[in-house]
């Protein structure tokens, strides 16, 4: 039997409650905020909509995602974009499908004219820094003690690639 494939294609609005599970069994203390995971969200899409999200199935089935956005709104930040979350459900990890989501957002904003990708990760999380670093982010910046997540004080890492 062949491997199933990995495809990354623009989000719609009826991947909303497979992308809202996803949502809400990926994020741990590691790699997320418990106060966030604790909210009860009715939509995924309800903070920004599918435009701004590419998704990845793998096999058929919708099983992560990336959000991709300008990160800033003024002209002197055009070309600047930030990767503002990226997840892959537990049971599709370690096959490439975040991967073939990174490679998706870096050849999107080649096609946008963008020269930066940019993001933000907790210094406990080795499994998303390793990724990134595999896909050529370099940390540009350390936010020592940043956030309180369980009563143990983490930095926050600023990472960025160059298109
Ligand atoms: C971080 C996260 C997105 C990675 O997703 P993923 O789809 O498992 O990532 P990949 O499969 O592309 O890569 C992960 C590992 O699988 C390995 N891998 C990739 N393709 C593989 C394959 N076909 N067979 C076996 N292993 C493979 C990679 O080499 C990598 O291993 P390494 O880190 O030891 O080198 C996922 O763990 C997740 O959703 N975590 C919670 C949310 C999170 O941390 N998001 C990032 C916040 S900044």
């Amino acid at each position: 039997m062949p491997e199933p494939e990995t495809t990354v294609r623009r989000a719609v609005e009826s991947d909303d409650t497979v992308l809202l599970e996803i949502d809400r069994t990926s994020w741990d203390a590691s790699s997320g905020f418990p106060s966030y995971q604790e909210t009860v969200r009715e939509s995924f899409f309800e903070r920004c909509g599918p435009e701004a999200h590419l998704v990845a199935e793998y096999d058929g089935q919708v099983v992560g995602y990336l959000r991709l956005q300008d990160k800033y709104t003024f002209p002197e930040g055009a070309g600047v974009l930030a990767v503002n979350g990226l997840a892959v459900a537990q049971s599709a990890r370690s096959r490439g499908v975040a991967s073939a989501l990174l490679e998706a957002a870096a050849a999107e904003g080649r096609l946008r004219g963008a020269r930066k990708i940019t993001l933000h990760v907790h210094s406990t999380n080795a499994i998303a820094r390793r990724l990134y670093e595999r896909h050529g982010y370099l940390v540009e910046g350390t936010h020592p003690k940043e956030f309180l997540i369980d009563g143990t004080f983490i930095d926050a890492l600023d990472m960025a690639k160059m298109l």
